[in-house]
């Protein structure tokens, strides 16, 4: 691994632990099975351990500092060691670390529930915690089941799905889900989906290139008017499908959906676990799109990237149809064991104070539209690149050498292309995450114009160390 050259915080660059760090790699490579890995690539790569952060930088056990240029998995909002978010950690750790929501109550779990229900549009008023994106969309798939059995409509078992979405790993959000590379072998053991097509959408730097909708929402008629009367739910990723490669709907596709899932009697699940949270500048995307769903899924940002916490909201009158004596065995059976945790909840309410006010000061919306800029001034004509998709801080480049055609996911196996830029953006003091032969470029909130520059550029650099021009 070459030095970084590149400019760093200075106090950052003096956190230098190396010590630990071998004992860390070495423990690393004995032990720990990483996910979405292919552990023997992973052995034979050089590896990296973080040790600390500060605001969107990483700091490693050599001392080498990185931009966070994912967010760390998308989750990272205000930075890292955050002073406000840090004091309501601690505030809370003062009190309680965990006490169950079973059967019990707390304070924080209690007041970001209401904090919720309120950013969320208007009759999405009950939240049921869990600790991850795929726990959240599980509950959302088995409160909508349910719901249809004891409304009396118990083949309404169906779910559709768009093509190419992403819910997690588990058996419910890979069923759901069309992650064809990931999750093909476990197809047999998943329920049936079936899936449209998505629409086409081509956006960066604040503008439409190009956008149809018309395919993809009369496939979506067309499946509803055969089939809504054995069908419980459509689930989508609503505005872009990050795990997809950022693809992006044209605006007001949501509404169409939840208008035609509607007219069918049929729920409408929004997982938001990626763009909640002003990834794309909205708390919400729903909310800015005025759609109320049946069920919200909410993840990743909730705690600004600190803790795991999801929620799952659903609407009052579907709660109101799990209500009844014990007996009547109504309860939705199910629940996880840090279901709520005080301490994230803790986290989420001063995650989402603090982004109230970056939204309202304008500051969030200026920095998205300096990161669309940047990116059209460095990459638009790039001979290496066949495409660029961006809406707010989410961003894939498509790579591919002189311009020709890629292996793109779902559907093949890449050429790693994407890898080798992402281990070469190492030695420019930048962390980045491939998907296949495509960079995705997911920033934390708290980047600054003069950071976002250097992402970019960054980007550029080692993007041309691997493919000159
Ligand atoms: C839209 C969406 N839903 C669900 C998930 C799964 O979340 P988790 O990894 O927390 O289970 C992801 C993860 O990337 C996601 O992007």
């Amino acid at each position: 691994m070459t030095s970084v050259a590149e400019p760093c915080p200075p106090e950052l660059a003096a956190d230098t632990d190396a010590d630990v760090g071998s004992g860390t790699h070495a423990a690393d490579r004995r032990h720990v099975w990483h996910p979405f890995a292919q552990m023997e690539e992973y052995l034979s790569l050089p590896p990296l351990a973080i040790a600390s952060g500060r605001g969107g930088w990483l700091t490693d056990t050599e001392g080498r500092t990185y931009l966070d240029g994912n967010a760390s998995v998308w989750t990272n909002v205000h930075g890292h060691n955050d002073p406000d978010l840090n004091a309501a950690l601690q505030r809370q750790l003062g009190r309680v670390a965990h006490s169950t929501m079973l059967g019990l109550t707390h304070a924080p779990g209690a007041e970001l529930a209401a904090e919720l229900a309120q950013l969320a549009p208007p009759g999405l008023g009950r939240v049921f915690f869990s600790d991850n994106g795929a726990g959240a969309v599980e509950v959302a798939l088995k409160m909508s089941f349910q719901f249809w059995q004891l409304t009396g409509r118990p083949e309404k078992t169906g779910v559709i799905g768009l093509a190419g979405g992403y819910h997690g790993d588990t058996f419910g959000a890979m069923s759901a889900g069309d992650s064809g590379f990931f999750h093909a072998r476990f197809r047999p053991w998943g329920f049936p989906a079936v899936h449209f097509p998505a629409p086409v959408c081509h956006e960066w730097g604040g503008h439409v290139h190009a956008a149809d909708s018309t395919a993809s929402l009369a496939a979506l008629r067309a499946l509803l008017a055969e089939r809504a009367a054995q069908t419980a739910c459509v689930i989508l990723e609503p505005s872009v499908q990050g795990a997809a490669g950022m693809r992006l709907q044209p605006p007001g596709f949501v509404r169409e959906v939840a208008a035609l899932c509607r007219g069918h009697g049929v729920h409408l699940v929004l997982d938001e676990v990626f763009v909640a949270f002003g990834r794309l500048g909205p708390m919400l995307v729903c909310a800015d799109e005025g759609v109320t769903p049946d069920f919200l899924c909410l993840a990743k940002g909730l705690t600004g990237g600190y803790l795991p916490l999801a929620a799952t909201l659903a609407r009052e009158e579907i709660f109101a149809a799990f209500l009844g004596p014990y007996e009547s065995g109504r309860a939705f059976f199910h629940g996880h064991t840090f279901t709520g945790n005080p301490l994230a909840a803790a986290v989420a309410l001063e995650n989402i104070r603090k982004l109230r006010l970056l939204i309202a000061a304008g500051t969030l919306r200026e920095r998205l539209a300096c990161f669309g800029r940047l990116l059209g001034e460095t990459f638009a004509g790039h001979p290496h690149i066949r495409e660029i998709r961006q809406r707010g801080f989410a961003a894939a480049l498509d790579l591919s050498p002189r311009g020709e055609a890629g292996v793109d996911l779902p559907g093949g196996v890449p050429r790693r292309l994407g890898l080798q830029v992402c281990l070469r953006a190492r030695a420019h003091g930048l962390l980045l995450r491939p998907l296949g032969d495509s960079l995705l470029l997911v920033p934390p909130l708290c980047l600054d114009e003069s950071e976002l520059g250097e992402l970019v550029r960054r980007t550029g650099r080692s993007l041309d160390d691997v493919l000159p021009a």
